[in-house]
């Protein structure tokens, strides 16, 4: 598996399993190791999906060593602050089975339309975050859905995030954030790079994807890869976990790139970090 980097010198794989959307149950305990059966090393899970039971229960009998796994988690919008952190991170492991975290990362900012104080309410987290990675509890620490206005704050303290995880697929490319993490040597990575499902049906996709002999699911993942923002396509189906990974014998061309690129916004989530209701 292909890798990139993060900043403090980490390795990433560069298609993590994604499980939003996957139920507590055998599925997502089948699907973790089907994940890593077809060759996946990364797990990317969080405490709202309400399945890390399962998914640590896939990791324990996946029959591949923790240390050669790359497992996320991300602390729940109902923990933020510094000691509910820290008990959020606690629940996490206990439930996953495990004793670090390759990576952890607060699942959505903080924001003005929900809190006067939410700047320190996200420092508070963070400095949380901070003192478990420097505790070596966790190899590396990050957000998700933050955009620039949310990250100046973290970039001023002692550890800067790592990895900001964003919604990012044809027709969504968040150009301000991603310049931004691009600037400050911030890994982005790519939640539901399919659109969840949505961009599968798109003529133009369909028409790029067939010149390649790949699906429209698979050129969605390259083309994240080509961005350099990490894809974590979801899936518990076997057939589609094994499609979503095999998508490092083929490279899109520039002018093809371009194409996906300039595709309007046909499919995005509607969930804007400023905005949302949790
Ligand atoms: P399922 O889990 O039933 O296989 P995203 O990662 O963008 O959130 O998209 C996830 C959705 O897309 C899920 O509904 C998943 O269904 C479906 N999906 C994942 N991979 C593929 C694929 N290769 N082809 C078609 N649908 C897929």
């Amino acid at each position: 598996m292909q890798t990139m980097n993060l900043s403090n010198g980490n390795t990433i794989p560069a298609v993590g399993y994604g499980t939003w959307q996957a139920p507590d149950s055998e599925i997502t305990v089948a699907g973790v190791k089907a994940a890593v059966s077809c060759g996946y090393r990364h797990i990317d899970t969080a405490a709202v999906y309400g399945n890390e039971v399962s998914v640590g229960k896939g990791i324990a009998a996946c029959g591949i060593p923790r240390e050669k796994l790359f497992i996320t988690s991300k602390v729940w919008n109902a923990d933020r602050g510094y000691d509910q952190t820290l008990a959020a991170f606690e629940k996490t492991l206990s439930d996953l089975g495990l004793d670090y975290l390759d990576l952890y990362l607060i699942h959505w900012p903080a924001t003005a339309h929900r809190f006067r104080n939410w700047e320190e309410i996200n420092l508070a987290t963070w400095q949380a975050m901070t003192e478990l990675y420097r505790a070596g509890r966790i190899r590396a620490i990050g957000v998700s859905n933050f955009r620039p206005h949310h990250l100046a704050a973290l970039l001023k303290t002692e550890v800067i995030p790592q990895v900001n995880q964003i919604e990012f697929h044809p027709g969504l490319l968040q150009p301000d954030t991603v310049r931004c993490c691009r600037e400050n040597g911030i890994l982005v990575e790519a939640w539901s790079p399919l659109g969840t499902g949505r961009m599968l049906s798109n003529p133009v996709l369909q028409e790029i994807a067939r010149h390649y002999g790949k699906s429209v699911a698979q050129l969605c993942i390259r083309w994240c890869i080509q961005h350099e923002a990490l894809p974590l396509p979801k899936s518990v189906t076997p057939a589609r976990i094994q499609e979503n990974i095999s998508v490092f014998d083929f490279e899109i061309s520039e002018s093809d790139m371009k194409s996906i690129d300039l595709l309007d916004n046909f499919g995005g989530s509607g969930l804007d970090p400023d905005r949302v209701p949790f």
